[in-house]
């Protein structure tokens, strides 16, 4: 069962370098959450927070009762355990095959066999589609298989809490349907808590329960998917629509006098919101909504053609 992660008025500076304040979201146990923001608005500062490999200066961040921002070298290390992270790079070990770079953190946290290790580290490879490149080295195979095997080895120890940073960057657009599929087919079966950050505004609008926004050095939004799909607050608005109408410029904000500019024109409706992804067994994954409960629940009428069954993306 997933474990509820809390993040309580967390700030991140790098020396005068304020990069977000006073971010307070919950993490729900068992849910998917999708974490959106332009480039460099510190996404994976806040993933690397949230497993305390970056300390902030203000705030907190509770997990089954233990706060990551104050806690011990000790709890750290324990708390860690729960966590399965997928890092934007895939982190694998150059030197190190396939194999070794899944089998890394169970010979590191546990005392399993050889044989054990082997059966645990094949089932997961199996799981990614990379069966048949174990001895292969990082730097012989292609991003996207990098990124796999950086899934497989996030997979590992069994997490409670499974954090992906642009699991899809570098993905075909097929390989990125599996992965979320995958991604979803996993929330089902371990129900671990999910977080991904992407910049894919289809995987943003079809996979997750929650959606975030990070902007301009703060949390724009956290909600239900429903929530921030219907919602007309500008930054949000723009975002999940990929529109350039709006207050994010080329570079950080718009000016004055580019708003003033762009200030009669209107703005194309909102696109209805699709059904949410199923997983493969085609029933709801326990912690689903089904389609426009959130919208019925909260008097919100949604976009005209929401929920129709060809709205749905193809995935
Ligand atoms: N260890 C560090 N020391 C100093 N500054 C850092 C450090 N890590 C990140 N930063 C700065 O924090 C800001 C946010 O970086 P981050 O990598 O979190 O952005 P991001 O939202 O993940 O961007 P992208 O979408 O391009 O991956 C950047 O300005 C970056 O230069
Ligand atoms: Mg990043």
């Amino acid at each position: 069962m997933g474990v509820e992660v809390r993040v309580e008025g967390l700030s991140k500076s790098f020396g005068s370098q304020l990069i977000w304040g006073d971010v307070s979201l919950t993490l729900p146990a068992g849910e998917i959450c999708v974490m959106l923001g332009p480039s460099g608005t510190g996404k994976s500062v806040f993933l690397k927070t949230l497993i305390g490999l970056l300390k902030p200066d203000k705030g907190h961040v509770h997990i089954e009762g233990v706060d990551i921002a104050t806690c011990s070298e000790r709890q750290l290390y324990e708390v860690r355990k729960l966590f399965g992270v997928l890092f934007q790079d895939g982190a694998m070990f150059g030197s190190m095959n396939l194999y070794d770079n899944v089998a890394f953190p169970l010979r590191e946290h546990t005392k399993k066999s050889e044989s054990e290790v082997r059966s645990i580290v094949m089932e997961k490879m199996e799981m990614v589609g990379l069966v048949g490149a174990e001895r292969k080295l990082p730097g012989e195979i292609s991003g996207g298989m990098r990124k796999r095997a950086g899934l497989a080895r996030a997979l590992v120890l069994e997490p409670e809490i499974l954090l992906f940073d642009e699991p899809d960057s570098g993905l075909d657009p097929v390989r990125t349907a599996f992965l979320n599929q995958l991604i979803i087919d996993l929330n089902e079966m371990t129900q671990a808590t999910c977080l991904i950050v992407t910049h894919d505004i289809n995987t943003a609008r079809t996979v997750p329960d929650n959606i975030g926004l990070l902007y301009h050095r703060h949390l724009a939004m956290f909600g239900p998917r429903e929530m921030l799909l219907s919602s007309e607050e500008p930054v949000v608005r723009q975002f999940l629509n990929a529109q350039r109408i709006g207050p994010i410029g080329m570079s950080e904000e718009k000016d004055a006098d580019e708003l003033a500019a762009e200030a009669d024109q209107e703005l194309p409706p909102l696109p209805p919101i699709p059904i949410q992804q199923l997983p493969s067994s085609g029933v709801l994954r326990p912690t689903q909504r089904p389609p426009g409960q959130w919208c019925a629940d909260n008097g919100v009428t949604p976009p005209p053609g929401s929920f129709a069954s060809d709205v749905v993306t193809t995935q």
